[in-house]
């Protein structure tokens, strides 16, 4: 077994939104970074060798990183990578995400989240590296039972669709896992909303097809790929009667990995832990609409139609454990969200590609 170098990571899914930004915060924080990612939700041109958004990523640090076209399921592929490579820690980030369709195609979903995670952990374990940050969601929550959001709250109850359910089965194997062998360090980090870009523009969100979140949607309307945005239900008991959520901007929850990474490393951690990567504020659709508007300019057409089967009224977390144990907080505001994600839609209409 080689010896273990804590600065070098490695990153599966660090092609995709989050992923790359946390890359970006990683090179910049002088770790060595190798990405593992199958692109199956990120872009490559033809005559490159690296996704689109990671060769940005070292444009805009000057730094370089390593970069294996690998699906998490191939093990032996995956070994390979463990055995070239000092790996001292793990940023798994590879999962489908696409909530409507993980009730669509289920096992596929299921076999990649979470055969693909047990995978990449059994390599994990049996190459050493026992040093893990997950990327989990504020999904596990189900239906709020109380808000603020806080880490106790119970997980996995009320979960509606396979996407959110993949996301609480693998915080389960890994709880398991740890309570296993003491000799694994653990920390999943449950994250709100994330929206917005890096303030250069040049990386951002690039769903592919009609997207599914609020933020993308409403910026390729300012930008005139969709005609209009549906708002669904106004009628929810919230201030203006359209659903709220907890948004945090890309940059201060790809900055949450650095705090995450520095805490796994310290003697006191052990074990798994759970940290929520909200700001704490509750927005609603109609606050997202009018501050997005006014960074673009634009006018947000929208109508508004009948509530979702699924959706809730309102979702938002209380991030002060992260506060206390990681020293992180979130800093950024609904303003600097629509504003970098407008700077990044406009300058790239069509994504990466
Ligand atoms: N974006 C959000 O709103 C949000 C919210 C909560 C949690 N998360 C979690 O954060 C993580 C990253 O999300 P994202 O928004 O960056 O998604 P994304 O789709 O942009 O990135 C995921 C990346 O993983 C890769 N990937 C997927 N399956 C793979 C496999 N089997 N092998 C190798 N690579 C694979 C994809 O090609 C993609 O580049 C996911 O685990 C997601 O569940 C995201």
């Amino acid at each position: 077994m080689s010896q273990k170098n804590s600065r070098i990571v490695l990153v599966t899914g660090g092609a995709g939104f989050v992923g790359s930004h946390a890359v970006l915060v990683l090179l910049e924080e002088g770790y060595s970074v190798i990405v593992v990612d199958n692109l199956v939700n990120a872009y490559k041109a033809e005559n490159e060798e690296l996704p689109e958004s990671l060769i940005r990523v070292m444009k805009l640090t000057g730094k370089s990183l390593i970069f294996y076209n690998i699906n998490l399921c191939d093990k032996n592929a995956l070994k390979e990578v463990f055995s070239k490579h000092k790996i001292g820690c793990v940023m798994h980030f590879a999962a489908l995400k696409a909530v409507g369709e993980s009730c669509t195609i289920p096992l596929t979903y299921y076999s990649n989240n979470i055969t693909g995670s047990i995978i990449l952990f059994e390599v994990m374990k049996e190459a050493g590296v026992k040093n893990l940050v997950y990327s989990s969601s504020s999904t596990v929550y189900g239906n709020p039972q109380f808000l603020p959001l806080t880490e106790t709250h119970p997980t996995g109850q009320g979960c509606t669709n396979p996407y959110g359910k993949s996301k609480y089965f693998v915080e389960e194997i890994l709880k398991d896992l740890a309570s296993s062998d003491k000799s694994w360090k653990v920390i999943s980090l449950r994250y709100f909303n994330p929206v917005g870009a890096h303030p250069s523009g040049d990386i951002g969100e690039d769903p592919a097809g009609i997207p599914n979140n609020l933020m993308p949607y409403i910026s390729q309307v300012a930008v005139g790929r969709q005609p209009k945005l549906l708002v669904y239900g106004n009628d929810y008991e919230t201030h203006d009667g359209t659903g709220v959520r907890d948004y945090i901007h890309i940059m201060d929850l790809a900055e949450g990995h650095n705090y995450a990474l520095k805490k796994l490393f310290s003697q006191d951690f052990s074990g798994f832990k759970a940290y929520n990567l909200g700001t704490g504020c509750g927005y609603s659709v109609l606050d997202v609409v009018k501050a997005f508007s006014a960074a673009s300019g634009r006018k947000i057409a929208y109508d508004i139609v009948g509530r979702r089967e699924g959706d809730i009224a309102s979702s938002y977390c209380d991030s002060t454990l992260a506060f206390k144990e990681l020293g992180w907080k979130a800093n950024r505001l609904l303003t600097d969200m629509c504003a970098d994600a407008w700077r990044w839609q406009s300058k790239n209409p069509n994504g990466f590609q």
